[in-house]
């Protein structure tokens, strides 16, 4: 496992400057459905950072977005992918929605459910993601749900392409987080962990490639 340290953080620097708006909708979205937002808070710049950088800065990757809620990792992908790629957000929630489509206009923004992933892609004229990035709440997932969304990333990766998801440090023991893990591990033959400790709480990145089938 990789750790990153940058300087000090303070969590209270953090929680003001993140933007005020944000989080009054990531919170009204989060109160009106916990178990599909799963989180309380939008997701730290610090994170962003660390997620974009699994985006290719060269040709013209298409990129794949499950949960963009507020689209605070969008931004990093965004300003990293180059103008011939492609980034599509799925979201589940028509307000976060309706939000992404004025924040990010470049990002093709499907309302729509992560778990159609399948169906989504070929109707928008995409066979391969060569990045598919993933912020929903994957420990609240039943292993049913986790198996068949997990199968249907892998088998729309193009050679080469890598998947990244992530979950809160401590969520990592839970049981939907210890068999998300051992999800990770048969469905690929390469997991890389790395924390970002600049977020409260801490995030914990999963990088994989090279799916097995
Ligand atoms: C933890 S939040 C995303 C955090 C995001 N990075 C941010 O900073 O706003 C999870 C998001 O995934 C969305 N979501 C959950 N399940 C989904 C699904 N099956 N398909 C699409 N979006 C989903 C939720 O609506 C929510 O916006």
């Amino acid at each position: 496992m990789t750790t990153q340290r940058h300087g000090r953080f303070s969590p209270v620097q953090w929680l003001r400057n993140a933007p005020a708006a944000d989080y009054r909708r990531f919170l009204t979205a989060a109160i009106r459905h916990p178990g599909t937002v799963g989180a309380a808070t939008p997701t730290s710049n610090a994170v962003a950072n660390t997620v974009a950088r699994v985006v290719p800065p060269h040709g013209d990757p298409v990129v794949v977005e499950l949960g963009p809620g507020t689209g605070s990792l969008s931004v990093g992908i965004r300003d990293r992918l180059p103008a011939a790629g492609r980034h599509v957000g799925i979201e589940l929630d028509e307000s976060m929605v309706r939000h992404l489509r004025l924040r990010l206009p470049e990002m093709e923004t499907v309302h729509g459910d992560a778990r159609e992933l399948r169906s989504t892609l070929p109707r928008l004229g995409i066979d391969n993601a060569d990045v598919i990035v993933s912020s929903i709440p994957w420990s609240l997932l039943s292993d049913e749900e986790q198996r068949d969304l997990l199968r249907q990333c892998c088998r729309n990766l193009a050679p080469g392409g890598a998947f990244t998801a992530m979950t809160y440090l401590p969520m990592r023991h839970s049981p939907g987080g210890r068999r998300f893990r051992n999800h990770l591990e048969t469905s690929f033959g390469e997991v890389v962990t790395q924390t970002t400790w600049r977020s409260v709480p801490p995030m914990l990145h999963y990088t994989c490639r090279h799916p097995i089938e």
